[in-house]
């Protein structure tokens, strides 16, 4: 009998792309065992499940707490050797994990909370190896604008409409958000080539979860997702944006 998967609506488009973009590689390297770190990885919700496939993760992550579950989960999972924990942060990720060190960086979830994100995107282009390519997923301000005035918090929805830059460079309490030209000019800017960008977590993050608490209903709302961020004018109201970037061949 077929396991019935529930599927999650609100990774689902950003494991697309990421499978994608290591079957491409594993064909153009002739490896299909890939080295990917993955930087502010946290707690393995990625890296776990890219072990599984067979791939040698390198989780950097500043949280020993986060470390300490990732190791547990690994071990449940049985990809304990594939995977390896290491404190560190985006400022020094090049000498914790080392230059020209990775197929794959990931970084998800991580350049709205770093101190210095062109620095970063400079150390995470390092440690990648001529052609390798970067999976990076940032939150998306104008979401960011349409969730704070639907809570009422209009002040701070009028601030990150107003400021381009997010919260860059200020002392100021909101987590730095990114528009898809300022991201694209992030990741150009420390070396990188876009290749494909995505809109992901339109609806998922709009609608309450008991919406989807049947696995029909799951299925069916990563489908709308899919489709709706596929038109221009929703993927700009996505609350995450994903890349995928590459380090040009030498
Ligand atoms: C929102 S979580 C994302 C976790 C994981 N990447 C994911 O997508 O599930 C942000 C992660 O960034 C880590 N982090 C915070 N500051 C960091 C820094 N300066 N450099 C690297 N990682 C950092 C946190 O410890 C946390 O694990």
């Amino acid at each position: 009998m077929s396991e019935r998967v529930r599927r999650n609506p609100r990774t689902e488009a950003i494991w697309t792309q990421l499978y994608q973009a290591l079957a491409e590689l594993s064909s153009s390297t002739g490896r299909r065992e890939l080295d990917i770190v993955d930087l502010g990885g946290g707690s393995g919700v990625f890296a776990v499940p890219l072990a599984r496939i067979g791939h040698r993760v390198t989780v950097v992550d500043p949280s020993p707490n986060a470390l300490a579950t990732l190791a547990r989960r690994a071990a449940d999972a049985g990809v304990g050797v594939q995977i390896t924990g290491l404190q560190g942060d985006a400022a020094g990720l090049v000498a914790v994990a080392g230059q020209a060190s990775a197929d794959v960086v990931v970084c998800h979830g991580v350049l709205e909370v770093v101190d210095d994100p062109p620095a970063a995107v400079e150390g995470l282009a390092a440690c990648l190896r001529p052609g390798g390519v970067a999976s990076v997923v940032v939150a998306q301000r104008y979401a960011a604008v349409l969730a704070k005035a639907l809570a009422g918090h209009l002040a701070d929805a009028r601030r990150l409409l107003d400021d381009p830059d997010g919260r860059w460079g200020a002392s100021d309490p909101l987590p730095r958000r990114f528009d898809e030209p300022g991201l694209a000019a992030l990741l150009t800017g420390g070396g990188l080539e876009v290749l494909d960008v995505h809109g992901v977590r339109f609806l998922t993050d709009l609608i309450a979860g008991a919406v989807v608490d049947d696995p029909a209903d799951a299925a069916a709302l990563a489908d709308l997702e899919a489709a709706a961020v596929a038109h221009p004018a929703f993927r700009a109201v996505a609350a995450a944006l994903h890349v995928v970037a590459r380090k040009p061949a030498a």
